[in-house]
């Protein structure tokens, strides 16, 4: 039998009770299918900075290096808001995300039929099905680039930098056409290249790209015109390809056109097979220890790593058809539905494990 290392990054806030799920519902899929998990913990942001004083202790990136494959909840809370930028712990995430090489951010933004109502978007719009993939840059940018501050003449300042070389765009790149070519065949390259130097490198680069995917249909976006198009025509996306923090702030966008964003999983991939995956939400500290955090998110991510990394594609099937299931049974508060009772993360967790 198979056994399966998976380094566990429980993180802040919900994440504990997230991830906790996730795991039980792995576990489960193996049980069924025949291959086993062992988990091992480690520690990431915040209660990495509370134990150690660092959001990103070596022993961490050991772990998941050593590991087969990471799972992660979230990071961050108020309690470490006043802690200095490069030792926040986001900078955490941000540092295991390089460490590891992970470049490529797949995050799928997909409509769950019995959500359709809790979409902010009309019917009409939506149409029958709606299934964008967002391929998202993960190590480099303005997330990375230089920063700092100064002062000039008495006026303080502070910069970033958005910077990409051809081959951190080509890499990139070809991750959005070769999932494009599994897809609908239809790829659209986000930028601001009527203003941004690095936008129109990456445009230029994306393009050259092109003749070696003849099939795929290949499109251009200017960031602030795709925000509009993805809620007045979001039919008319397969993937998007772009940048860091563009695709940091569509990805949120994306995901609320689902119905909410505690529905969506992300896979985080670098040039080895075993991968991070996390729920594209946040912590929300405000809700941790109520019970009321929705681990969908989380279980799904557990599903594509199953299917990205651990090549176990009957498991995360498996796992992917009784989330829908679950959903016509019970609901957490985010989703909650008045024909249904109103569940905790746990009963959620153990809902969906029953119909694997
Ligand atoms: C995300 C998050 C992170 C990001 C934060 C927490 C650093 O918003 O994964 O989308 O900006 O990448
Ligand atoms: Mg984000």
């Amino acid at each position: 039998m198979n056994t399966y290392h998976i380094t566990v990054l429980k993180g802040d806030g919900i994440g504990p009770e997230i991830v906790e799920e996730a795991m039980k519902t792995l576990k489960k899929a193996g049980e069924k299918y025949g291959f086993s998990m062992e988990f091992r913990e480690a520690l990431l942001g915040g209660s990495a900075i509370d134990a150690t004083g660092v959001p990103l202790p070596q022993e961490t990136i050991d772990c998941c290096k050593a590991a087969d494959s990471t799972l992660l909840g979230a990071v961050g809370g108020p309690k470490w808001d006043n802690q200095p930028g490069n030792n926040r712990p986001e900078a955490g995430l941000l540092g295991i995300r390089g460490a590891l090489g992970l470049f490529a951010n797949l995050r799928p933004a997909v409509i769950f039929p019995q959500l359709r109502e809790a979409s902010p978007l009309k019917s009409k719009i939506i149409g029958e099905n709606l299934d964008i993939l967002i391929v998202r840059e993960l190590t480099g940018g303005i997330y990375f680039g230089e920063r700092g501050r100064g002062e000039k003449n008495g006026n303080i300042y502070a910069y970033d930098t958005e910077k990409y070389s051809v081959s951190e765009i080509r890499r990139i790149a070809r991750k959005g056409f070769e999932m494009a070519m599994k897809r609908n065949k239809k790829l659209c390259s986000v930028d601001k290249a009527n203003v941004l130097e690095s936008s129109r490198l990456w445009r230029k680069t994306v393009a050259d790209m092109a003749e070696e995917y003849p099939e795929v249909e290949l499109t251009n976006l200017y960031v602030d015109n795709c925000a509009m198009q993805l809620v007045c025509n979001p039919k008319q996306f397969d993937v998007i390809v772009t940048s860091n923090i563009f695709g940091d702030i569509l990805s949120d966008e994306a995901s609320m056109i689902s119905g909410s964003i505690g529905m969506l999983a992300s896979a985080s991939l670098g040039a080895g097979k075993s991968g991070l995956y996390e729920p594209v939400h946040g912590s929300a500290p405000d809700i941790a220890g109520t019970g009321k955090a929705n681990p969908l998110a989380t279980i799904l991510s557990g599903a594509m790593m199953l299917r990205y990394s651990l090549e176990e594609p009957e498991a995360a099937e498996a796992i992917e058809s009784a989330v829908t299931k679950a959903l016509d049974h019970a609901r957490t508060a985010d989703i909650a539905s008045p024909q249904l009772p109103q569940v905790s993360c746990k009963e959620m967790g153990e809902l969906v494990r029953k119909f694997i």
